[in-house]
């Protein structure tokens, strides 16, 4: 028969947030843990993926027999992602990339000025890092995404399924104290063709293994 859906299979992903330069100490971040990231890396790991975790600034030891690049910035994640596009099947971005970076870090330290009692910074857009890998010439054959919302999740994440170009996107909740930094997560998994499953709270290590599991189920049976 067949081989295990998973086995030899190469899935590139992206976790933890990123954070981007002030000065040399100082930086703008978010609250991503990189906990549900790293819990899919390894349970894909287990199931005979061959995985390449690119990962943000995160306190998280690496999963057993996956590969770990670290990056700090938006722009540093995006180029060690394009490094390895080539030959990936699958390519997973569960990382919570800032929108904005600034637009100039300051090469020494801010001092603030006796007085002075505002500062303003100026951001620019970042590069979309899963949207440019849906556009590239050497799209893997499975884009990816995640959808961290306050409201209106399940609309928001159709509406980013299509603007970004994805085959699938995970949706949870975020804020309330949902799942940044938690150890539980709950979640739906979208197709691009309309089939949507939910998948109530759970610790993330379960939640990353139902999501493989209906994942292989939905890739299976489809010819895509
Ligand atoms: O647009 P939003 O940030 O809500 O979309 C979330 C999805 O897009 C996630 O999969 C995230 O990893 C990805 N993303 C990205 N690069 C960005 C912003 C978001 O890859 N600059």
């Amino acid at each position: 028969g067949d081989p295990p859906f998973w086995v030899g299979k190469r899935v590139l992903m992206t976790a933890g947030p990123t954070f981007e330069a002030v000065d040399p100490v100082r930086f703008i971040g978010n609250r991503s843990s990189g906990k549900m990231g790293f819990a899919l890396a390894e349970a894909l790991a287990q199931a005979g993926a061959q995985v390449t975790l690119i990962a943000g600034p995160v306190s998280l030891p690496t999963p057993p027999g996956v590969e770990r690049i670290d990056a700090e910035s938006a722009e540093q994640m995006l180029e060690a992602v394009l490094a390895r596009l080539s030959d990936t099947d699958m390519f997973i971005s569960t990382a919570a990339v800032a929108d904005w970076r600034v637009a100039k870090p300051a090469e020494q330290k801010l001092k603030k000025q006796s007085g002075q009692d505002s500062m303003t910074l100026e951001l620019v857009r970042n590069p979309d890092i899963v949207a440019t890998v849906a556009q590239h010439p050497e799209r893997p054959r499975w884009v990816v995404g995640f959808a961290a919302e306050t409201d209106n999740l399940l609309e928001h994440a159709r509406e980013k399924l299509q603007q970004k170009g994805l085959d699938m996107i995970v949706a949870n909740q975020v804020g309330d104290g949902r799942a940044f930094g938690q150890a539980d997560n709950e979640a739906w998994l979208l197709h691009r063709d309309g089939r949507e499953t939910h998948f109530p709270l759970r610790r993330k290590e379960a939640l990353a293994e139902a999501l493989i599991q209906t994942m292989e189920n939905w890739l299976n049976d489809s010819k895509d």
